[in-house]
C-alpha cells in the first residue's frame, strides 16, 4: 500500500519534471472563488488535471482544474487551480495528493487560501484572515494508516503548522499596503452544509475564528512534508452568535470574488520576500 502510494506520487512528479521549464519554490492553493490570482500570474504552463498522470480531478462548480506553472511578480511559482474536498466524496489520500506531489517536485513553501465563515464578532464580510492556527474537526487525518517514513514521521509535531515568520511578514506588507488584515484560528469541518447557529457558536468556544471545509488536511501533509506554510481565508459570510446570515454558495463566491484582489495584492507583495 505505501509502495503503490509512494510509486503513483513518483510518477506524477516524474511527469511534471520532465515536462516543466521552470523551477518554482513556492506552491499556492486557490480557494473557491479566488481563482482569478491566475489571471494575474504570467503562464509558461498550464495543464489540465487530465493530462498529469495519477492526478484527480475536481467536480464542484467554481474549481478549475489546471495546475499552473508561471510567475507572479517575477517569483516563480506553482499554482493549484481548483483543490479536491473531502465533501466531494475524495479521500483524505486523494485531497492532499496535491501536496505530496508539490513536496516531490522540491516546494518548500506552500500558499494555502479559502473562502471561510467568520465567527469572530470583530470580522466583516470581505476581512482576510491570516491563519495563526488550526482545529482539525474533520473526525478523521489525512496521516491515518500505517506510516511512510521516507515521506514523514509517525507523530508530527504541530507546535508551528503555521509559519511565525510568514505571519510576520504578512502583517508586515499589510501595514505598507494599507491592508487590514485580521489573525486568527480556522476550524476545519467536512462540510457540505454549512453550520448552523448553534455549531458557529460551538465553534467559536472552542477557539475558532472561521470556519470552513478545506485547508486542515492540505496544511497537515504540508507540514508532515517539512513546507514552510501560509494560509489566508477570505470571510465570505458570518456566523456570529446572534447574527447568523444564511449563507449560499452563490454568496460565498460572489463575496470571495469581490475581497480577491485584496488578497493578490497581499501574497505579490511578500512572494519576493518568501
Ligand atoms: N462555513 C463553512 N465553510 C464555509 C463557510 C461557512 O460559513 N463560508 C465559506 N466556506
Amino acid at each position: 500500500m505505501l509502495e503503490e502510494r509512494r510509486m503513483k506520487i513518483n510518477e506524477t512528479v516524474a511527469y511534471l519534471n520532465q515536462r516543466k521549464t521552470i523551477n518554482p519554490k513556492i506552491a499556492i492553493v486557490l480557494g473557491s472563488g479566488l481563482g482569478g490570482l491566475a489571471t494575474r500570474v504570467d503562464v509558461v504552463d498550464e495543464i489540465d488535471y487530465h493530462e498529469i498522470p495519477n492526478f484527480p480531478v475536481s467536480t464542484v462548480k467554481g474549481h478549475k482544474g489546471t495546475l499552473i506553472f508561471g510567475r507572479l511578480n517575477g517569483v516563480e511559482v506553482v499554482i493549484l487551480n481548483g483543490r479536491f474536498h473531502y465533501y466531494e466524496g475524495y479521500s483524505m489520500d486523494v485531497v492532499t495528493y496535491p501536496e505530496q506531489v508539490f513536496a516531490g517536485l522540491g516546494i518548500k513553501t506552500i500558499i494555502l487560501s479559502n473562502a471561510a465563515g467568520g465567527m469572530n464578532p470583530t470580522f466583516q464580510v470581505g476581512d482576510i484572515m491570516v491563519i495563526r492556527d488550526h482545529i482539525n474537526f474533520f473526525g478523521t487525518n489525512p496521516l491515518m494508516g500505517p506510516n511512510d517514513d521516507e515521506l514523514g514521521p509517525r507523530f508530527p509535531n504541530m507546535s508551528e503548522v503555521y509559519s511565525h515568520h510568514l505571519i510576520k511578514l504578512a502583517h508586515e506588507k499589510g501595514k505598507q499596503l494599507n491592508l487590514h488584515l485580521q489573525e486568527g484560528v480556522y476550524m476545519g469541518v467536512t462540510g457540505p452544509c454549512f453550520e448552523t447557529p448553534a455549531e458557529y457558536r460551538a465553534y467559536s468556544i472552542l477557539g475558532a475564528d472561521a470556519v470552513g471545509m478545506s485547508t486542515v488536511p492540505e496544511a497537515i501533509i504540508s507540514h508532515y512534508r517539512g513546507m514552510e506554510i501560509f494560509a489566508l481565508s477570505v470571510i465570505t459570510d458570518l456566523g456570529v452568535v446572534g447574527q447568523v446570515v444564511p449563507a449560499s454558495h452563490e454568496e460565498v463566491l460572489e463575496a470571495a470574488n469581490a475581497a480577491e484582489p485584496k488578497m493578490v495584492k497581499l501574497i505579490c507583495e511578500m512572494l519576493p520576500e518568501m
